[in-house]
């Protein structure tokens, strides 16, 4: 079957895991990888979580299966935290939310669905933007374009490029936008421009999707939901794609949820036979464990309260790792401003560093970084930090 076939590329970002793993050199760094570590360079299991496994430990008692959309408790828990818990979409019940395997399941999902009652519809995303979106969508079967939005000159937003390209995007296409925490760029709009996109959104009628893998680690839980509330405030319908993978640290368990918001009820009813109809097509239901736990933290007070202090922590950490770069580099003398790095949001940073800085800085000092400059701020510790400023110091010479 295969003796003629070419094999796949591999994937960048893990290839280079694959080499940072490799690499010999004691001092190696490694600024590529996609998920938080903390100050000892290690991928925590959060105490809440280790609290709610003990408590599911004591009462899970079945390990039959959960319905399709998943165990509607998780559902209400998922929306709570996406729109707060006095939002106007939950108490007009016109949100239907299905449990899935991490927030790749829910983009997957999301499009599949989509590409059923949309199908000469054409999916934007953002110039540039996480690579896996448009793998994904591509395999649900659109066509992708890009909207502007990153400008490496003034390491902002091309705002007035991104309202002209949104005004021209007709009717019933799919527009993939960062909740927050744009990755790989670290730039998001602020409150006031996500109301302007929103309303873009009302008027030419195209679909958002909203991809919400790093709600509380930009400003926190409550100010990373505003381009949810512009949305939902302009009653569209519209598309929230949520992952537990960076901010309850869950990522091998592949827990997630995909949302479809109606304008009413009655819609939302509608949506979710199809929502149902689409992941029995393609997992039937979806795995127990991550989910229980999300649901065990948000269901019960403390545990919640944990997992919110926790929370802020990895994300204060964060914030500090961007300054402790910044006046790193200038303490080294390095004419070049990098205090933009300290404005981006996230764990990931477009770092400015060009191709070859980045090949010269593997190379040399076995600091590894995605080609085109993104860094994961989260890979700086307090014991890596003055290497690394080091190595890019000499890299710059
Ligand atoms: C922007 C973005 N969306 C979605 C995901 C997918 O997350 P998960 O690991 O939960 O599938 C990621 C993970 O890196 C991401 O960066």
């Amino acid at each position: 079957m295969w003796k003629s076939v070419a094999a796949a590329p591999a994937d960048s970002i893990l290839g280079l895991t694959e080499a940072f793993r490799n690499d010999g050199n004691p001092s190696k760094v490694n600024l590529g990888v996609g998920v938080y570590m903390d100050d000892t360079g290690t991928t925590p299991i959060l105490n809440c979580v280790k609290d709610a496994e003990r408590i599911m430990l004591g009462v899970e008692n079945s390990k039959s299966y959960l319905p399709i959309s998943g165990d509607p408790e998780y559902g209400r828990q998922v929306q709570r935290l996406i729109f707060g818990a006095g939002s106007e979409v939950i108490s007009s019940d016109r949100a239907a939310t299905a449990h899935s395997p991490g927030g790749t399941g829910a983009l997957r999902i999301g499009g599949e669905l989509i590409k059923r009652f949309r199908p000469q519809a054409t999916t934007w995303v953002s110039s540039p933007t996480w690579a896996n979106h448009q793998g994904i969508f591509t395999a649900a079967g659109f066509p992708i374009k890009q909207y502007p939005y990153y400008n490496s000159e003034t390491k902002g937003l091309r705002f007035d490029e991104l309202l002209s390209a949104l005004r021209s995007i007709p009717a019933g296409d799919v527009v993939l936008l960062h909740a927050c925490c744009h990755n790989p760029s670290g730039v998001d709009p602020d409150g006031n421009q996500w109301r302007e996109i929103a309303a873009i959104a009302e008027s030419q009628g195209w679909l958002p999707f909203l991809d919400f893998a790093y709600q509380g680690l930009g400003a926190g839980i409550e100010e990373d939901r505003r381009a949810v509330t512009e949305f939902a405030a302009r009653g569209v319908d519209f598309f929230v794609a949520s992952s537990f993978s960076k901010n309850f640290g869950l990522y091998n368990e592949r827990a997630g949820a995909i949302t479809v918001i109606s304008p009413n009820s009655r819609e939302k009813d509608v949506a979710l036979s199809h929502l149902k109809s689409t992941v029995r097509v393609c997992y039937s239901n979806p795995p127990a464990h991550g989910g229980l736990i999300v649901k065990t933290i948000l269901s019960e007070p403390t545990l919640e309260a944990t997992w919110r202090q926790e929370l802020a922590a990895m994300c204060g950490r964060i914030v500090e790792m961007r300054r402790a770069l910044v006046d790193g580099l200038a303490a080294r003398g390095i004419s070049q401003d990098f205090s933009y790095i300290t404005r981006q949001r996230g764990m990931f940073s477009f770092s400015g560093l060009t191709d070859e800085t980045v090949a010269w800085l593997r190379e040399n000092r076995a600091v590894y970084v995605v080609g085109g400059g993104r860094i994961n701020v989260a890979g700086l510790t307090s014991a890596n930090i003055d290497y690394v400023c080091d190595s890019i110091a000499e890299a710059l010479a």
